[in-house]
């Protein structure tokens, strides 16, 4: 063989090798983590919110149901009552792990966080979680930051507490946990054991809330879920929505799924008698 066909041989391997190299570490570094999401929250996107329910079978829900969350909680549509209750909640400190769930980041209770009373059903606090903005919104307004405490009680009834956080003054409980979160943002695991956590730290500072029936709000979306929204709006600094957000690792900026029909739903509000 000539020198030159031998040069071109070795030339025309390289290449290949070097294009399978660069391709291989491109998918691990975007590719594969991009398709390893099941949903997205990307307007008109094949994994977008309004595509949710037809990407499975068990996520129907998500398109067909009539009781879905999130919603805007209307004040001329709100139905004023002192019947409900308080928000009774009973939580003690549980050991606790953050995970990242790759649409957001989750607190999750290992062993008993306590519960919430309401309809008079007793509700095991397992989880919390954040969305931002908010999903729900307050006259069409949105907010900067949702937390939803998720509680589960006996035969799968569901309840969720939310909290709706404005740009303003820095949340205390974030805060506590800011150190774990900068730790699983620059961490190869998605998940990190934060020791005890007291949800009772969990300020709400208002015994009003909004009290409808709806769904989860990630699929499969599943309904009949009783939801408490508190009506007083607390406050996050910008750098702690951001810092819940960067977390997750998603490339997205967004993880609210956009508001809901409320169909003939009732909502009410929760005003304590004086
Ligand atoms: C919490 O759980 C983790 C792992 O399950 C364990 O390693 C750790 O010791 C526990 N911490 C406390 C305070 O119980
Ligand atoms: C919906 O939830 C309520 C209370 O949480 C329960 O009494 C009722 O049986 C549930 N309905 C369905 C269809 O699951």
């Amino acid at each position: 063989m000539e020198n030159s066909s031998i040069r071109y041989i070795f030339f025309v391997m390289f290449s290949i090798f070097f294009t399978i190299v660069s391709i291989s570490s491109a998918a691990s570094s975007h590719g594969e983590v991009e398709d390893e999401h099941e949903f997205n929250y990307k307007k008109n996107d094949e994994k977008g919110p309004e595509r949710w329910g037809k990407l499975k079978s068990e996520w129907e829900m998500c398109g067909k149901g009539d009781i879905q969350s999130p919603i805007d909680l209307m004040n001329e549509r709100v139905n004023t009552v002192s019947h409900l209750g308080r928000l009774n909640r009973d939580y003690r400190p549980s050991n606790a792990t953050l995970k990242n769930r790759g649409h957001d980041i989750m607190l999750k209770f290992e062993d008993g966080a306590g519960s919430i009373k309401m309809n008079g059903f007793q509700y095991e606090l397992q989880q919390l979680h954040w969305h931002s903005p908010s999903e729900h919104t307050i006259n069409g307004r949105r907010f900067a930051l949702e937390l939803h405490m998720v509680h589960e009680g006996k035969k799968g009834r569901m309840a969720v507490v939310t909290v709706l956080y404005k740009i303003g003054r820095a949340d205390t409980f974030i805060r506590s946990l800011e150190k774990e979160l900068e730790a699983i943002t620059n961490m190869e695991e998605a998940e990190k054991n934060v020791g005890m956590i007291d949800p009772k730290q969990i300020k709400i500072g208002s015994r009003k809330y909004y009290r409808y029936i709806g769904s989860l709000t990630t699929p499969p979306c599943t309904q009949n879920v009783t939801w408490s929204v508190v009506r007083k709006v607390r406050t996050v600094t910008r750098k702690q929505v951001r810092l819940l957000r960067v977390a997750v690792h998603d490339g997205a900026n967004s993880n609210a799924r956009p508001v809901q029909p409320i169909n003939k739903r009732v909502v009410h509000l929760y005003r304590p008698m004086v």
